[in-house]
């Protein structure tokens, strides 16, 4: 059976509003089918940004009741009919307008990634070993939706901080290439500290509580590389061998 719904949804750019709209309710559908009723029926010109409707573009990231997540993949089920769905933009981004947000941030980091650094090897001269194979998979799983790097307080509270501090993100995209067996870039380690901004993650774990594939971006990929950060400053030996 349906329903009407209450909804608050943010309507404009910086200086816009939230606006209350009541809208129908049919059994199995998803925030995003909400929003497009709410285009078709009450506010055509209202901006919101998706692709794949299935959770695997990471294109409909936006807030609802304050918490990041894929309208697509929230279910209208998880709220209380007489509940108030408030949906607004992600806020750690700049807003171009009602839902949509400027991500480029996110781009401008990965492209300070250096690329994966293949080694000197002839066709068959290297048998991958499946634990190697494992690990970065679980990384790849990465749909890029930014709801990591939206909650995560380093850049969401402070914006002065996103020159120095690429993100979860992008912090996993580097311990995924230093735990690559074939790679063959050696200061990893030492990029994430100075260049990404390492040091600044507190390991307050939020990012992995949003992240939509699970994956555990602090324990698998942030504490390790924190770890290899700490082995190369901090080895006596490494540092006598550095002098
Ligand atoms: Fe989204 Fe997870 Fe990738 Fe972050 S790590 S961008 S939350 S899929
Ligand atoms: Fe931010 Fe995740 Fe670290 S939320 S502080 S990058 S553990
Ligand atoms: Fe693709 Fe939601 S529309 S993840």
């Amino acid at each position: 059976m349906g329903y009407q719904a209450h909804f608050r949804v943010w309507r404009g750019e910086a200086e816009g509003e939230l606006r209350d709209y009541t809208v129908e309710v049919n059994e199995g559908e998803v925030v995003l089918d909400i929003i497009h009723r709410l285009q078709a029926t009450q506010a055509p010109d209202l901006a919101v940004r998706w692709n794949c409707k299935a959770g695997k573009c990471g294109s409909c990231s936006a807030e609802i009741n304050g918490h990041p997540r894929l309208l697509c993949m929230t279910r209208m089920s998880t709220f209380a009919e007489d509940e108030t769905i408030t949906v607004t933009p992600l806020q750690t981004f700049p807003l171009i307008k009602d839902l949509v947000t400027d991500v480029s941030y996110n781009y401008v980091k990965a492209r300070e990634v250096p690329a994966f650094t293949p080694p000197d090897l002839e066709p068959g001269e290297y048998r991958m070993q499946q634990v190697d194979v494992q690990r970065s998979q679980e990384f790849r799983k990465c749909i890029e939706c930014f709801l990591c790097q939206d909650t995560c307080h380093v850049i969401r509270d402070h914006e002065d901080n996103k020159e120095n501090f690429s993100g979860p993100r992008f912090l996993m995209r580097v311990a995924e290439l230093e735990m690559h067996p074939l790679d063959e870039a050696k200061n990893r380690p030492e990029e994430a500290r100075g260049d990404h901004g390492l040091s600044m993650c507190n390991i307050t774990k939020c990012c992995t509580e949003v992240c939509p594939e699970h994956i555990h971006i602090t324990d698998n990929a942030l504490i390790p590389l924190k770890e290899r950060v700490a082995d190369r400053r901090y080895d006596p030996l490494l540092r006598l061998f550095r002098k």
